[in-house]
């Protein structure tokens, strides 16, 4: 392409915290109307890079060219007028404000005068109309699922006249059916000439979305290259630099004996008349669109929310935990979907994080043995290949995938015979995934019950030994692993 056509010229970005090199002299070019996604590892530095280019950090060295001119200097809100937006990992609304106040307040019309409410109401409604967008433009973001949530911060962009969009992870708490909106969306954008730069730990969407994929390792560039250049084996090899033979480690289907009995289980208004029973030894997949009901049976069982009838058994005995805590000591383990409401607590450091929620063992006499904790702290770290650039680092500085590692530690350390799993895998790069599925599969030796909620297909369906099919809070369908194809378990999700 013609060097006149690159709308952003990344030359030689160094960055480095604290001393650690983060970003090696990066280059990059991104040309107009193009998708491009940047992969890498957890912590290789892909939002560190967007973040450098919107102006949010200052990297040490090196130069950033947007249509022609150096970007060194500007502040984000210039970047932001002169055409740059971003789609944060974590994301950046006002929840107690409505869509339409999200997208428009502060702007001003063509007159120069601010947007009154009417006009801020007026112009989203035209905007949703252009995009055949189905959302309230006077509801409140709160109240809107994550995936609308991510809609309004894509059409914040659109109508800022944005020409380059940078999105940091935006399916990773997409289902299947919201990515398909997803892509039909970037694909307008790219066909109206706006360029986007997408980061996924999904090979599938970077191959179906992208025009090009640029490979970060360890703050280097690997390269650029063509969708006919790599496949998606070749692209992980680019990725971790060294040989991946499969995604999925093989699992053993043997399971034990009955651990947990869910009997016409409701919690009204969420789900209704789930039945079934967890094996010591299984790996039981929820699967189904996001807003089913699934994470809302996960959190029955662990006692975050109160069933409205049936019942649950743990190993023959009535189990009804009144709490978490009770679910707790009862055995159970639960890893919730969201990082930020599953209490990371950002100032702590790994160790700190890790031993949160941690059960009496580490209590000795009401204070907490430190060196015990630390010592299983550090041992759960390396397990999990939980990277971080020194010791004792806080985890908000941790890259998105090595925080759900941590929270997946502290489960651990507590040693619980039911592993209540949801979405475990959300934002974790490939090879990641890979040690959590291959962890996943010897807690399933180890004749741990696990209930697995995720909507990755591929993997759900790779991991379970069966799959229940949960649409509108209703039970529709169980499969058996042999039995359960991707078509099936999404003809049944879509009911
Ligand atoms: N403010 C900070 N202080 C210190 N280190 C940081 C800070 N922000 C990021 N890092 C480190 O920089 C490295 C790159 O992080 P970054 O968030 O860019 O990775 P990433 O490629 O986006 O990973 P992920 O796929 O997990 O989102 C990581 O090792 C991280 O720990
Ligand atoms: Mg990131």
């Amino acid at each position: 392409m013609a060097e006149q056509d690159c709308l952003l010229k990344i030359k030689g970005i160094s960055l480095a915290f604290s001393g650690t090199p983060i970003l090696k002299s990066v280059d990059l070019s991104l040309y107009q109307g193009e998708i491009h996604a940047l992969v890498g590892e957890n912590g290789a530095g892909k939002s560190s890079l967007f973040k450098c280019i919107l102006g949010i950090i200052s990297p040490s060295q090196g130069e950033i060219i947007f249509l022609n001119e150096s970007l060194s200097g500007y502040s984000i809100r210039d970047i932001l007028r002169k055409g740059i937006s971003m789609i944060h990992q974590e994301l950046m609304l006002i929840p107690e404000l409505t869509v339409a106040e999200n997208i428009f307040l502060g702007r001003e019309t063509a007159q120069g005068k601010r947007m009154g409410l009417s006009e801020i109401n007026q112009a989203t409604t035209d905007l949703f109309r252009e995009y055949d967008l189905d959302i309230l433009v006077g509801a409140f973001v709160k109240d809107l699922s994550i995936a609308h949530q991510q809609i309004i911060e894509i059409m914040r962009s659109v109508s800022q006249k944005a020409r380059l969009i940078l999105m940091d992870e935006p399916t990773s708490s997409l289902t299947e059916k919201e990515v398909v909106f997803f892509r039909q969306l970037i694909f307008r954008l790219k066909s109206e000439g706006i360029s986007i730069v997408f980061t996924s730990h999904k090979m599938d969407e970077v191959f179906d979305f992208s025009d090009k994929i640029s490979v970060l390792r360890d703050g280097e560039m690997v390269g650029t290259f063509s969708k006919a250049e790599v496949d998606p084996m070749s692209l992980v090899q680019k990725m971790v630099g060294r040989e991946m033979k499969d995604f999925y480690p093989k699992a053993l289907s043997e399971v034990g004996q009955a651990i947990i009995r869910v009997n016409d289980l409701s919690c009204a208004p969420h789900f209704e008349h789930v039945n079934f029973t967890l094996h010591s030894g299984e790996v039981l997949g929820l699967s189904g669109l996001v807003g089913a009901g699934r994470s809302d049976i996960g959190q029955v069982l662990f006692g975050v929310k109160k069933k409205t009838s049936g019942t649950m058994q743990l190993k023959g005995q009535e189990y009804n935990p009144g709490n978490p805590s009770e679910a707790l000591r009862a055995g159970l383990g639960y890893l919730g979907e969201d990082r930020k409401e599953m209490g990371i607590i950002p100032e702590m450091n790994i160790t700190e994080n890790m031993s949160l929620g941690l059960l009496d063992a580490y209590r000795k006499f009401l204070f907490i043995d430190q060196e015990k904790e630390s010592l299983d702290a550090a041992e759960m770290q390396s397990r999990l290949s939980v990277h971080s650039a020194k010791e004792g680092q806080r985890i908000q500085n941790l890259s998105g995938g090595n925080q759900q590692k941590v929270l997946f530690g502290r489960i651990l350390l507590n040693n619980p015979e039911v592993l209540i799993l949801d979405e475990p895998t959300r934002g974790i790069d490939v090879m990641s995934k890979f040690e959590i599925y291959t962890l996943i599969l010897a807690l399933k030796k180890q004749g741990k019950a696990i209930l697995l909620i995720s909507s990755d297909l591929p993997e759900l369906l790779a991991m379970s030994d069966r799959v229940i099919v949960i649409s509108k809070g209703k039970q529709m369908a169980e499969l058996s692993r042999d039995n359960a194809s991707p078509e099936k378990v999404l003809e049944f999700s879509l009911h």
